[in-house]
C-alpha cells in the first residue's frame, strides 16, 4: 500500500515544499460569498457557530467554489468563551460584544476550563467535514490570550486596547491569571478539532500588533507559547497577528511552524526576522481585490516571488478577506497561483 502525497499545504509548512504553492484565505467562509448570505438568513452567528449541519456547510462553501488547499473550520475566536457561558453576543458589523468585562479577580470566575463536552458540536462537525474533504486538510482555529483577552477587558472591539493595556502594566498578576486561564481555553478547543481530525492549526493573535515589542515578550509571549506547547507537535501549527512587523521574531518564538505576516512587510524581509527555521504564510493586500484584474495579478506574482526566499510559503491575504470582495476575484487568483505559482517559485 502506498501513502497518498502529503497536501501542499502541510508540505510547505513543515519545510518539506516543492514548487507547488498552497493557498487559502483568511475568511474565505463568510460575507463575501452568496452562498453563505443566503444559508445566515435568519440565524444568529453563534447560533450558526453551534449548529453542525450549518459548519459543515459553511466551512464546505468556499472548498467548493475556489478548489483552495485548505478548508478553515467555520467558528469564532469567541466560541469557546461563549461555550463555558460567558454572556456574549457577536454583533453584525462590530464584533463580539462581552456582557460583563472582565476588571477584577472576581470576574475571573466566568472563566472555568474547557472540556471536550461543552464543545460536542464541534466534534460532530469536524468528523463529517473531514469525511467530505478526503485529502484536503481542515485548519482548525483558535484565538490567542491576548486578543481574547482585549475582548474580555474592553467589553467588545478596541482600537487602542487601553483597558487591557493598563492592566497588563499596572496589574501584571491578574493579567497573568486571566491570560493562564485563556490559554487552557485556547489549547483545549484546538485539541478538540485537532482530536476530531483537523490536520493544521492556526492560532489568531490579530491584535498583537497594538503592543510594544518588550510588553510582548514580558507579558503575551509566555502565554501564546504555552498554547503551542500544550499541543505537542501533534499537528502543523500558524501563528499569526496584524501589525506585528516589529514583533515577527518574538512571534517565531512562540514555537510554531509557520509565522503569518500582513502585508506591511515583505515575505523576503519578515523571513528574514522569522527565522531559517520558520515557513511564512501571506500577504497580499486585502485591499488590493478591488483593484483592477492585471494590477492585482502583478501584485499575486511579487508576494509568490518574495515568499518563495522563505523556507516555506503558504499563500493567503495579509488579513481576512473583506466581505465586498467579488468572489470570482478570490477564485482567479487560486487559478494563478495553482498555474503560475511553480514556475514563478523555481525561477
Ligand atoms: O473563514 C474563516 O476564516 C473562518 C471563520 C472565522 C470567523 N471568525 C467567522 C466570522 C474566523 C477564523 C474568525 C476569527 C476571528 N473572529 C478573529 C481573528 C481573525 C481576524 O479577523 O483577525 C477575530 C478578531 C474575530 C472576532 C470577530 N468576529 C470580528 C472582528 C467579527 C466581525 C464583525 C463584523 O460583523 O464585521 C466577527 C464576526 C464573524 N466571525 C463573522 C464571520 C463570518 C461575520 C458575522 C456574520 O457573518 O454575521
Amino acid at each position: 500500500m502506498t501513502d497518498a502525497p502529503m497536501p501542499a499545504l502541510l508540505a510547505a509548512a513543515t519545510r518539506q515544499q516543492g514548487t507547488q504553492l498552497p493557498v487559502w484565505f483568511m475568511r474565505q467562509a463568510g460575507r463575501s460569498l452568496p452562498e453563505y448570505r443566503e444559508l445566515r438568513v435568519g440565524t444568529r452567528m453563534l447560533d450558526a457557530c453551534a449548529d453542525p449541519g450549518m459548519i459543515h456547510e459553511i466551512t464546505m462553501q468556499p472548498v467548493r467554489r475556489h478548489k483552495v488547499d485548505a478548508a478553515i473550520f467555520f467558528s469564532d475566536i469567541v466560541l469557546p468563551l461563549k461555550a463555558i457561558g460567558v454572556d456574549l453576543d457577536i454583533v453584525a458589523g462590530t464584533g463580539p460584544v462581552i456582557a460583563h468585562p472582565v476588571r477584577t479577580r472576581a470576574d475571573l470566575d466566568q472563566l472555568v476550563p474547557l472540556e471536550p463536552g461543552h464543545v460536542g458540536f464541534v466534534t460532530q462537525a469536524i468528523r463529517s467535514i473531514v469525511d467530505e474533504l478526503g485529502q484536503t486538510p481542515l485548519i482548525g482555529f483558535a484565538g490567542a490570550p491576548f486578543t481574547l483577552a482585549s475582548y474580555l477587558v474592553e467589553g467588545g472591539p478596541s482600537k487602542d486596547h487601553a483597558l487591557t493595556k493598563s492592566m497588563m502594566a499596572g496589574d501584571p498578576e491578574l493579567w497573568d491569571q486571566l491570560c493562564r486561564r485563556l490559554a487552557q481555553i485556547s489549547g483545549a478547543f484546538l485539541r478538540v478539532q485537532i482530536d476530531a481530525g483537523a490536520r493544521a492549526v492556526q492560532l489568531f493573535d490579530s491584535w498583537a500588533g497594538a503592543l510594544a515589542e518588550r510588553d510582548y515578550r514580558e507579558r503575551v509571549l509566555p502565554h501564546s507559547t504555552s498554547v503551542f506547547e500544550s499541543l505537542g507537535a501533534a499537528v502543523p501549527t500558524i501563528h499569526f497577528g496584524v501589525g506585528t512587523a516589529e514583533l515577527l521574531g518574538a512571534m517565531a518564538e512562540a514555537g510554531s511552524d509557520v509565522v503569518g505576516v500582513d502585508w506591511r512587510t515583505p515575505l523576503d524581509l519578515a523571513s528574514a526576522r522569522i527565522g531559517a527555521d520558520k515557513a511564512v504564510q501571506g500577504n497580499l493586500d486585502p485591499a488590493l481585490l478591488l483593484a483592477p484584474w492585471e494590477v492585482l495579478a502583478e501584485r499575486v506574482r511579487d508576494v509568490i516571488r518574495a515568499g518563495a526566499q522563505a523556507p516555506g510559503h503558504i499563500f493567503n491575504l495579509g488579513h481576512g478577506v473583506p466581505p465586498s470582495t467579488d468572489p470570482d476575484v478570490l477564485t482567479r487568483i487560486v487559478e494563478l497561483i495553482h498555474t503560475e505559482g511553480p514556475g514563478l517559485r523555481a525561477a
